[in-house]
């Protein structure tokens, strides 16, 4: 037998993420805490030794999954036990965070919950549980959470992709009335200059080409510079965009009150600073946003989106929307039909309002009953879904730069994005991969374009210059 034979297996990770991108960042950054500890990631539950669930609290059926879930993980615990072998559960996350101790108590299964804040303690947490199972770590710590948390070896960032999440901001001061997120992620914080610039330096050198910034609010990000004063998204983006190898920089999400001025200008003046903006907006209705306590009217919305399109005429727009929040009356809902109308939409999110313990919306008078909230929820929809499939078609014809990732489905295939997300499929070699070439649209789906490589095209910069965002009726 050789060394290795005799050496017991390394220990197995599989974390699954719920909910938003950020969740999708944390769940790598944890795959990197218990990578430091010898634990190699893996891709399905049934490989593992410690199981991670991050779990979104954000709306009533996102936090029930976890618990249906949980009942699936009990099967594999006890199979598992059945071998002689422990596999320990743990609960990460807005549930973990908004319910603690409750999920402990709810589901036996479950060995370890651990809030957002606490993701660097998780090797001295799952110490704790493998002895005595149902620890609960729900605490907002005073150190620097992503200071002590591991950067992932370069050999580990190569095989997560071409693109990647960074959050420089997070929590959340906000207070909408519908909404937990200040409850489950806390404060705002914003991470330093230095931190987010190192961070992007070691993606690049790892082949990254494009970085998506992530925050509640990202574009209240005020993190300190190397200078001692603070830096705004705007003053972040720019320094990020002189990184060799960063080809493509988005943020999300925005806060339409702190889109200022000078982050408006970085969409005029920053190539790399991608042409899609996605500006949750809620609701058309001037009377519903101020119960909503978004602090911003409908007519604020439409100027900033003038603004914006000003600065940058070819931007694609998406948003949040939620349907049937308390009081809304029909001409309320069809102030948001009006809304989406006027803007245009590249894409956006519907959602029905959901109740959450603890938010001031769920006490408020005038709840809807669902299948009102659901007639207007398809009604958004549709037209929603007109929308972006008009956006995806004025796109034909056009030569958009593509960031190819990896071979798609069809023989000889390759799929990239476009700077407005959508993926494209063209017919070419598998060297495109990381590579950001032009690409004439030759059809569009609702999700998705296919296209033809271009060659040196001397047309390509008159098309990019015609480019308008339609909007359908
Ligand atoms: N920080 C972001 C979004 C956070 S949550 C922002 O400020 O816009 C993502 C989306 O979920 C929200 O934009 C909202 O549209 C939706 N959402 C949040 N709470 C909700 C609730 N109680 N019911 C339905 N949708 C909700
Ligand atoms: Fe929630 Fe509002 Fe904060 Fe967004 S800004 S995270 S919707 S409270
Ligand atoms: Fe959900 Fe928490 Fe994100 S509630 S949307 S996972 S911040």
């Amino acid at each position: 037998m050789s060394e290795t034979d005799t050496k017991p297996a390394p220990k197995a990770v599989y974390v699954k993420s719920y909910g938003c991108q950020m969740n999708v960042y944390d769940s790598q950054r944890m795959a990197d805490v218990m990578g430091a500890e010898g634990y190699r990631e893996v891709a399905t539950p049934e490989e593992a030794d410690l199981i991670l669930l991050n779990t979104c609290h954000i709306r009533e059926r996102a936090a029930e999954k976890v618990y249906s879930e949980l009942g699936r993980m009990r099967v594999l615990k006890d199979e598992a036990k059945a071998q002689g072998r422990q596999v320990l559960v743990g609960v990460a996350g807005c549930v973990a965070q908004a319910e603690g101790e409750e999920i402990v108590k709810r589901a036996k299964v479950v060995d370890l919950v651990v809030g957002p804040q606490s993701y660097h303690r998780l090797p001295d947490l799952i110490a704790r549980a493998k002895a005595r199972p149902g620890v609960v770590d729900t605490e907002f710590p005073v150190e620097d959470k992503f200071k002590a948390l591991p950067a992932a070896s370069e050999a580990k960032t190569r095989s997560r992709g071409l693109t990647a999440f960074v959050t420089v901001q997070e929590g959340c001061d906000k207070f909408c009335t519908f909404c937990v997120v200040p409850y489950t992620r806390g404060a705002e914080v914003s991470r330093p200059v230095a931190q987010v610039i190192a961070e992007a330096a070691k993606l690049a050198e790892a082949g990254v080409r494009e970085i998506t910034l992530l925050g509640q609010n990202v574009n209240a990000y005020h993190g300190t510079g190397p200078d001692g004063v603070e830096w705004t998204l705007a003053k972040l983006l720019y320094r990020l965009a002189e990184i060799p190898g960063v080809a493509r920089l988005r943020y999300t999400t925005s806060h339409p009150r702190e889109m200022t001025d000078d982050l408006i200008e970085a969409h005029r003046d920053l190539d790399t600073l991608m042409p899609y903006l996605h500006l949750p907006v809620q609701s058309g209705s001037t009377a519903v946003l101020k119960r909503m306590n978004r602090k911003h009217t409908r007519d604020d919305y439409f100027r900033l989106v003038d603004r914006i399109r000003q600065a940058r005429p070819d931007i694609a727009l998406s948003s949040d929307f939620i349907v049937g929040f308390p009081g809304e009356t029909d001409a309320d809902f069809a102030d948001t039909m009006d809304l989406v109308r006027r803007v245009g939409f590249a894409s956006a999110y519907t959602f029905s309002y959901s109740q959450r313990p603890g938010t001031p919306g769920a006490e408020m008078d005038g709840q809807l009953a669902e299948p009102l909230k659901t007639a207007r929820l398809h009604e958004l929809q549709a037209l929603i879904t007109a929308q972006q499939r008009a956006f995806q078609e004025s796109l034909v014809g056009r030569v958009v730069d593509v960031l190819f990732e990896k071979a798609g489905r069809k023989p000889g295939q390759m799929v990239g994005r476009s700077p407005y997300l959508s993926p494209v499929q063209v017919i070419g070699p598998s060297s495109l991969a990381g590579t950001i070439v032009p690409v004439r649209i030759t059809g569009a789906k609702t999700n998705s374009l296919d296209g033809d490589l271009v060659g040196a095209d001397g047309d390509r910069r008159a098309s990019d210059h015609m480019m308008t965002v339609h909007a359908a009726e």
